[in-house]
């Protein structure tokens, strides 16, 4: 049995009111909660080493050094990248995907094509269009069908020789849709064009191995596994990180520094440069340690009871549409019809229950639906079957309050 009950008492916040109501947070494909053992390691960072790294001969900068190069070790294990240089510490996925795009505006001519999915996020929209603006190639769409999947039949009639880099999320978040990552990368492969996978809304609830997908870049933030804001990475391949050039100038990311050249540090830090956030990403690193003591497969199999559970409660109120009927993590975006989906968030809010009401940072998913925006409940491992039957009788009241 999955120890729900043990693993709530490791989020404090799980313990909170809201007006008065308990907590019921199902915003969690917006950001996880925190548990205690990563929040003593941010404690435990500022009170006992907190200092520079690679920078200080001193006892301090020595210990945070090692534990922050121990922390890049063990998300390369996580994700099995073949070196633990080829993962970058970013900001958060916005920022690794800006990296690359920024790199491959001075790989990219006119005419050269991209293609990214009718399934992005808008940070996985408009940095290609950026790029696109700079450069002169052209932006290709994936389109996607009714049932939340993309049109794979499109995909394999735009991809040609001109397809430079394809973009795709693993799981898509304003729907949760899983998408077939393997094939894309397989097929943009043949036409020898390198892929960009999206893996922010996937990393909660898959354990994704770069190797095996044999993807060249996948990029997630550490806020949505359990672990700190302003923390990201970004997996590149070595021979992709060579091959671009660095995003931002500064100190660390340099080998020699003269006025008339400067040359390059290698491998990560060629894109690290200035202080990073270190304390988070030694804090990213405990997040991982404490989801895998789990298992992905736990809480996947947990979870997957959850969204059927609360699919088929959902669907039991009349009026309810939900977007996205294919595989799929453990979110639902729905509509009742004739009340906007700001209006019912409102209400849940005022019930105690979290979620997340709007067009998701997705407007052409929500433009092909025809609708404003969904309202999102995403699930998390440390939510049970109480908690969505609280959100039922929420949904119905503000139903019935705003009909
Ligand atoms: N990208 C995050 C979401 O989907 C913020 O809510």
């Amino acid at each position: 049995m999955f120890p729900v009950d043990t693993i709530r008492a490791d989020f404090p916040i799980l313990k909170r009111t809201i007006n008065g109501k308990p907590l019921v947070y199902f915003d969690n494909a917006a950001t996880s909660q925190t548990p205690q053992v990563v929040i003593d390691a941010i404690v435990d960072y500022y009170t006992n080493y907190n200092a520079n790294i690679h920078r200080g001969v001193h006892t301090l900068s020595q210990e945070a050094t090692d534990k922050y190069e121990e922390a890049r070790i063990k998300i390369q294990h996580h994700f099995n990248a073949k070196h633990a240089y080829e993962m970058l510490f970013t900001a958060g996925t916005t920022h690794s995907i800006n990296l690359v795009a920024s790199g491959f505006s001075s790989l990219l001519t006119k005419g050269d094509e991209i293609i990214v999915s009718a399934l992005e996020h808008h940070s996985n929209i408009v940095p290609w269009q950026l790029v696109c603006e700079k450069t002169g190639a052209i932006l290709r769409v994936i389109p996607m069908d009714e049932d939340g999947s993309l049109r794979m039949d499109v995909y394999n009639k735009i991809l040609t020789q001109k397809t430079k880099l394809v973009f795709c999320n693993h799981v898509s978040n304003a729907l949760g849709t899983i998408n077939p990552i393997k094939e894309i990368i397989h097929k943009a492969h043949k036409f020898g064009a390198a892929v960009l996978i999206d893996g922010a809304q996937a990393c909660p609830h898959i354990k994704p191995d770069v190797q095996d997908l044999d993807v060249d870049f996948y990029v997630a933030s550490a806020h949505k596994i359990c672990g700190p804001t302003g923390v990201g990475i970004l997996y590149g391949k070595e021979e992709w990180l060579q091959k671009l050039p660095p995003y931002q100038g500064g100190g660390e990311m340099i080998e020699t520094v003269t006025f008339e050249k400067t040359t390059y540090a290698g491998l990560p830090h060629k894109f690290e440069a200035g202080t990073p956030n270190i304390c988070d990403g030694i804090a990213f690193g405990v997040a991982l340690d404490y989801m895998n003591a789990i298992g992905f497969e736990n809480i996947a199999a947990y979870e997957n009871d959850l969204l059927a559970y609360g699919t088929q409660k959902l669907q039991e109120i009349a009026g309810v549409r939900i977007y996205g009927s294919v595989a799929k993590t453990a979110v639902i975006s729905f509509t009742i019809e004739g009340i906007h989906p700001y209006d019912i968030g409102v209400i849940l809010d005022k019930l105690g229950v979290a979620v997340r009401t709007g067009h998701h940072c997705a407007q052409p998913i929500m433009a092909f639906y025809k609708i404003p925006g969904t309202v999102r409940a995403s699930f998390a491992f440390y939510n049970t079957k109480e908690e969505i039957d609280i959100f039922i009788e929420a949904v119905k009241k503000a139903k019935m309050m705003l009909s």
